[in-house]
């Protein structure tokens, strides 16, 4: 296709008509959608990892390229050792069970954040399933695990003030493009669009330089009641959203 006396004079401005690339989820709500049922915190976050898997099918069947959901942040350690022993156990069963589907279905599992955190054998179970869905390419699935955004700039600029000190940098050459190339997202697409679901309306330190420019929806939905109907709503908004990236 290329039409070119009938396309359209380029303007500066980016407009939103190929869709997202990159979608990022803040999936909130599980304690609510447990305690409107009069259930204990665990049944919501096991309904929460039933939104994950159904999610990211749907992300796969409708072409994203990336989706990068926030499971565990590194300021979630805080909550009562129930409750993070229960998270980890669900990021375990999943990936026990859900590895092997995510492969058959073209998707490579990645993670940002800092996994040495996590208990070994969770480690390894994550490591393996990077390891056997590194060769697809339909859609990035990308676990933020044990992620900080503050977390992720400190380790980058550590990385850069060592590579200063040792003169392999000089401190002129530091800009956006070698601060994003030591962050854990340096080799997934920008991201165009970050959801947050529950009617929260904050970052919740998730993904600070990446949003710099990516369209922010805060939904009322409860995570466990999210779906590929949600994410196409979510998409079709993003549709109708004027990007101009700082231009005008
Ligand atoms: C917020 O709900 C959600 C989380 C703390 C983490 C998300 C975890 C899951 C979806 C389950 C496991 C994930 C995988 C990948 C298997 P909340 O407890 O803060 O809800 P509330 O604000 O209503 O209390």
């Amino acid at each position: 296709m290329t039409g070119l006396s009938a396309s359209p004079a380029p303007t500066a401005v980016a407009t939103t008509a190929t869709g997202p690339r990159h979608v990022a989820i803040i999936m909130d709500g599980n304690g609510r959608w447990a305690k409107r049922r009069f259930l204990p915190r665990v049944a919501g976050h096991r309904a929460g990892a039933e939104a994950v898997r159904v999610t990211v099918k749907a992300a796969a069947d409708m072409g994203l390229q990336a989706l990068t959901l926030y499971a565990f942040s590194s300021e979630n350690w805080r909550r009562s050792s129930e409750e993070v022993s229960d998270l980890m156990g669900l990021l375990r069963h999943y990936l026990r069970k859900e590895v092997a589907e995510l492969d058959r279905n073209g998707i490579r599992l990645r993670t940002i954040g800092d996994i040495s955190g996590l208990e070994g054998d969770l480690i390894d179970l994550v490591r393996d399933g990077v390891e056997r869905t590194k060769d697809n390419r339909r859609l990035d699935f990308v676990l933020a695990l044990n992620y900080g955004a503050q977390d992720e700039m400190v380790r980058a600029i550590r990385d850069i003030a060592l590579a200063v000190r040792s003169g392999a940098m000089a401190p002129e050459d530091i800009d956006p493009t070698t601060i994003e190339a030591r962050l854990d997202t340096s080799d997934l697409p920008p991201l165009d669009l970050l959801i947050r679901t529950s009617g929260e309306r904050r970052l919740s330190n998730f993904l600070l330089w990446q949003a710099a420019y990516a369209e922010l929806l805060f939904v009322d939905t409860l995570w466990p009641d999210f779906d590929g109907k949600a994410l196409a709503a979510a998409i079709a908004d993003f549709g109708t959203r004027e990007r101009r990236f700082g231009g005008r």
